[in-house]
């Protein structure tokens, strides 16, 4: 029984079986594609939105070392990626990398955190995309009903000319001496904007991969254009206004405020647990292995590439960000805006939120499709029923598994209170990495001789290095999310005792 759980898929096979699949998917993916899918997974909610909520409530402007100390760790997480992505070029990720490694059942438990990671992930953004799409829309005149802009129960309350979250706002609304009461207040039905996002975006994937991501190229290309936009306008101010943004960065890391996590190096750490967000996605490109032309040599890049870019953006606009506003005031739902704003350029508030628009759409097209890439393979393997792996005949994508995802997301958008269930889907993928790191490692001392056309330097040093920093960032998340993960496994592993084990492919080849 142990020996079964245990039993590992032989990499040959993984590799013969993927090339001899008949109506297999489209492989339509050129280097750039890939570069772009990863910065179209990578830039969003987490820059867009969290940046802010993490500067104000736990590291202050030493929320760039959050950004510098998730950096380093994803670097070390996403070389682990670029070899296992192009050994085993598989759509399955990590959840594939840890079959040939680790054994099934840590494949199951990894294939199941990565469908917390991209499902609850993609419900979380579209919830973010649903706030700049609103307020993006308000600029040029166009009012959604707020009730149906929230998740059920939440009290919204007009502000400053937006709908704004009632709990997020009070305290600026009693410091002005206003009473909330005579203010116009709605009440949220469900999040209609957020449930037809999530619905337009499984369509297209549906349609097909070489469509989306093009689509993708056309997002990226704006939301970078707006994160420059962005460092112009705040370099410029805090080159004419040295004074504001010195007085903005000091302290640079404020004290403790007496408990873990808020300011000082603890809120540095639960900072980057929460920010880590906002690197979430490289991984995405290794799920579209059977989608690329070349994945040998152009998943490291795909992946390296988007890291290293995404990287070196997030550390300057977190620094300027919170050089030019002050860190308490950066809890809304567009710090990257309000920042524009701080610098007094109105049409830079504009463009900016055309690019969160597009790049947080982006963010959730790359992750349905890494969502049902992952169940595709998984069905393939049998720890998952049949259907979930048929092709489409004409488009060539995983059709079936596209709806299976996208519907149950698109509810969970519409219905859930997402913005805490972030830190859930960071603990998810951060076990994810953890595997992928001891996974490059074990298998480098199992089958040494493989040929392997990208090598992560220094194993074993980067791989442990990689694993403890993962491990180190969900060490900073809140126990209520820990519980919630732990139950999410257990869950798991009942639906892989009960169905994945029984109908695993290699469990029954092993006894023929
Ligand atoms: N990294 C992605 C984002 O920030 C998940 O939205």
């Amino acid at each position: 029984m142990a020996s079964r759980l245990l039993s590992t898929k032989p990499i040959d096979e993984i590799l013969e079986s993927a090339k001899g699949e008949k109506g297999g998917l489209r492989r339509a993916l050129g280097p750039i594609h890939l570069v772009t899918l990863g910065i179209g997974a990578i830039i969003g909610a987490g820059i867009f939105v969290l940046t802010g909520q993490a500067a104000a409530l736990y590291a202050g402007p030493a929320v760039v070392l959050s950004f510098i100390l998730c950096g380093i760790g994803s670097a070390f997480a996403g070389l682990c990626y670029a070899e296992f992505a192009s050994l085993i070029p598989i759509a399955g990720s990590a959840y594939t990398y840890a079959y040939a490694t680790l054994g099934e059942l840590i494949a199951w438990i990894i294939g199941w955190a990565l469908v917390l990671e991209y499902s609850f992930g993609a419900a979380t953004v579209a919830s973010g995309w649903s706030g700049y799409f609103v307020s993006l829309l308000a600029d040029f005149n166009v009012h959604v009903p707020p009730q149906w802009t929230a998740v059920p129960g939440t009290k919204l309350i007009m502000f400053q000319g937006h709908w704004q979250i009632l709990s997020n706002v009070l305290p600026a609304i009693k410091k002005l001496g206003i009473n909330p009461a005579t203010l116009p207040h709605a009440t949220g039905i469900f999040n209609l904007v957020a449930l037809l996002a999530i619905l337009v975006i499984t369509i297209i994937l549906i349609v097909g991969v070489k469509e989306s991501a093009n689509m993708n190229a056309a997002a990226v290309i704006t939301k970078i254009s707006a994160v420059l936009i962005f460092i112009v306008l705040a370099a410029f101010f805090v080159i004419h206004h040295p004074q504001i943004a010195a007085a903005n960065w000091h302290p640079f890391l404020p004290k403790n405020a007496g408990h873990f996590g808020e300011f000082g190096w603890s809120g540095v750490l639960r900072g980057a647990s929460v920010i880590f967000f906002a690197y979430i996605g490289f991984d995405a490109v290794s799920t579209t292995a059977q989608e690329a032309r070349n994945p040998q040599k152009d998943m490291p890049i795909g992946i390296i590439g988007s890291l290293v870019i995404c990287t070196f953006l997030y550390i300057i606009v977190s620094g300027l960000l919170s050089a030019v506003v002050p860190y308490a005031s950066l809890n809304v739902a567009d710090p990257v805006a309000v920042g524009v704003n701080a610098t007094g350029v109105r049409w830079g508030s504009i463009l900016v939120n055309v690019g969160a628009v597009a790049g947080i759409g982006s963010v959730m097209l790359v992750m349905l499709l890494g969502q049902s890439r992952v169940f595709w393979t998984m069905s393939q393997d049998g720890l998952l029923p049949q259907w979930a792996g048929k092709v489409h005949p004409r488009f060539r994508t995983p059709w079936i598994s596209s709806i299976v995802v996208g519907i149950p997301v698109a509810i969970a958008a519409a219905f859930l209170p997402i913005a805490a269930l972030a830190e859930l889907v960071n603990i998810g993928t951060l076990s994810a990495f953890v595997i992928v790191c001891l996974g490059v490692w074990v298998l480098r001392r199992k089958q040494p001789n493989l040929e392997r056309s990208f090598r992560t330097p220094w194993v074993p040093v980067v791989p442990i290095l990689g694993a403890a920093i993962s491990l180190g960032l969900m060490a900073g998340l809140p126990a209520l999310t820990w519980c919630a993960f732990l139950s999410w496994g257990a869950f798991g592993l009942i639906l892989y005792f009960s169905y994945g084990r029984r109908h695993s492919l290699l469990n029954s080849q092993a006894h023929k």
